[in-house]
């Protein structure tokens, strides 16, 4: 089974989507926050913004969706594909997630890719890799490559099941991923305003916040419908 989510998983733990919010997200304007010209213009900026969203995460707690989806791993091989930057499918017990736009509790080289940390507090300006160069959130912004694509791709390829759970589906790559979904997989689609998807085969749409969605496709599932 292979699952896809987006910030929406993560919004009854209190995490903001912001798609939902007029295109701000936690009241920035993304292109001001998540983007290299942002960083480029005004790397403090960038720092405050990721630092608060680093401690928002650590408050959060996982919730009744993040927690189902870890209890299909009793009878599923799961693998998911999050376009979110927390760890709260990981805290629920998930255990093989693949982050296609970076993590929160990682920083890194602004030059080197490679050189990835843990870090729990703050970023400062002024903290270097050990390249010698400033450290940066370890996330994939607006405009970056993401290079675990090619990883979730032939992941997708072989799916059996295809879950997408509170992803507007309008961020690329990540959102062209549901096309790579072998046609006669059964595919659910969990959203409180199920996103708009053409040419999409076998699709059973559950149009719920998550927590309850997740509920339903775990009887779904069970019930082996
Ligand atoms: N928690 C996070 O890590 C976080 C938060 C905000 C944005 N982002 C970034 O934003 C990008 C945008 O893509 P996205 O599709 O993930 O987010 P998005 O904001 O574009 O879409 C959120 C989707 O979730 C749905 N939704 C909102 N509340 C829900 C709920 N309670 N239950 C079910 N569905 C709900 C909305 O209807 C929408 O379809 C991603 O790259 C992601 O990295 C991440």
């Amino acid at each position: 089974m292979v699952v896809l989510s987006g910030a929406g998983i993560s919004a009854e733990s209190g995490l903001k989507t912001f798609r939902d919010s007029d295109g701000l997200w936690e009241g920035y304007n993304i292109e001001d926050v998540a983007t290299p010209r942002a960083w480029r213009k005004d790397p403090q900026l960038v720092l405050d913004f990721y630092n608060y969203r680093r401690r928002n995460v650590l408050e959060a707690q996982p919730n009744a969706a993040h927690h189902g989806l870890a209890e299909l791993e009793k009878n599923f091989d799961v693998t998911i594909i999050t376009q979110n930057i927390d760890d709260l499918h990981e805290r629920a017990g998930s255990t093989n997630v693949l982050h296609l736009h970076g993590e929160i509790f990682k920083m890194r080289s602004e030059r080197n890719i490679e050189l990835v940390y843990e870090i729990k507090g703050d970023i400062k300006i002024g903290d270097k890799a050990e390249d010698g160069q400033q450290l940066r959130p370890h996330i994939v912004w607006f405009e970056e490559p993401v290079p675990k694509i090619e990883e979730a791709i032939p992941v997708v390829r072989q799916a059996d099941i295809f879950v997408v759970v509170g992803t507007s589906l309008v961020v690329y790559p990540a959102a062209g991923l549901v096309n790579y979904a072998p046609w006669n997989a059964p595919k659910y689609i969990i959203d409180k305003r199920i996103p708009y998807t053409s040419e999409i085969t076998n699709i059973t749409a559950i149009e719920k916040p998550a927590t309850e969605g997740v509920k339903i496709l775990l009887s779904l599932l069970e019930s082996g419908s």
